[in-house]
């Protein structure tokens, strides 16, 4: 089955609080990307955005660039039915990742939990490209995964875990580590699973 098949499945098949990644507040994300300091007017990226809510807690913050990527559209339209009129003040772009040419730059690259779904090499350096592609001088990169400790798989795929360093080191010199924290988080289900968030600069010394 090919990985865009795979998530319209999930997504069809759950209703939008029932996957175990759903979350009513993305609170860790919110204040990394306030502790950016970044004007509310720059541009933001959520790649693998899916349905969540983090598009409405930015809307309602005034961050008024905002960009939603993900491989199923059907995530995208369930973000759109939710968020009604204000659908229209987001850019929505159904692609993977790993093909996608941004327009323009970006000030800030958000991901929770599509990293640690690039298993091999390829699909490592391919996001790695697109991030370099996407994030304009001085821009940051929040990104937020499974911990050392967190699930070996999600969604019936395995993942690859990620410490803050490990994260630092997988990313290079370029990118300087600014703040991280651990994140745990309960599913719809009641289990505990255990994320990192880890925020960087790029490129290191650069930029506003
Ligand atoms: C675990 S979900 C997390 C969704 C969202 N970030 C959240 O926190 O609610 C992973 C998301 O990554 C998307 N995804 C996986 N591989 C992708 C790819 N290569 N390109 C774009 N999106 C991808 C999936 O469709 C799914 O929406």
């Amino acid at each position: 089955m090919s990985e865009r098949n795979h998530w319209q499945g999930v997504y069809q098949a759950r209703d939008s609080d029932q996957v175990s990644w759903y979350q009513d507040v993305p609170a860790s994300s919110l204040a990394l990307i306030e502790a950016t300091g970044l004007d509310h007017h720059e541009r933001v990226v959520d790649v693998g955005g899916g349905h969540s809510t983090l598009i409405d807690h930015l809307l309602a913050s005034g961050w008024d660039q905002v960009t939603v990527l993900d491989i199923a559209g059907s995530a995208l339209a369930a973000a759109r039915r939710r968020l009604g009129t204000r659908a229209r003040r987001v850019e929505w772009v159904e692609r993977d990742l790993l093909a996608w040419q941004p327009r323009l730059p970006y000030a800030l690259w958000h991901d929770r939990a599509l990293l640690h779904f690039c298993n091999d090499d390829a699909a490592r350096a391919g996001y790695l490209r697109v991030l370099r592609a996407a994030l304009r001088p001085g821009g940051y990169a929040l990104i937020g995964t499974f911990a050392e400790d967190g699930p070996e798989q999600c969604s019936g795929l395995p993942v690859r875990r990620y410490s803050p360093a490990s994260l630092a080191a997988w990313l290079g010199a370029d990118f300087t580590l600014v703040q991280s924290r651990l994140d745990p988080h309960r599913t719809p289900a009641g289990k505990v699973q255990h994320f990192q968030f880890s925020l960087f600069h790029y490129p290191a010394g650069r930029g506003a």
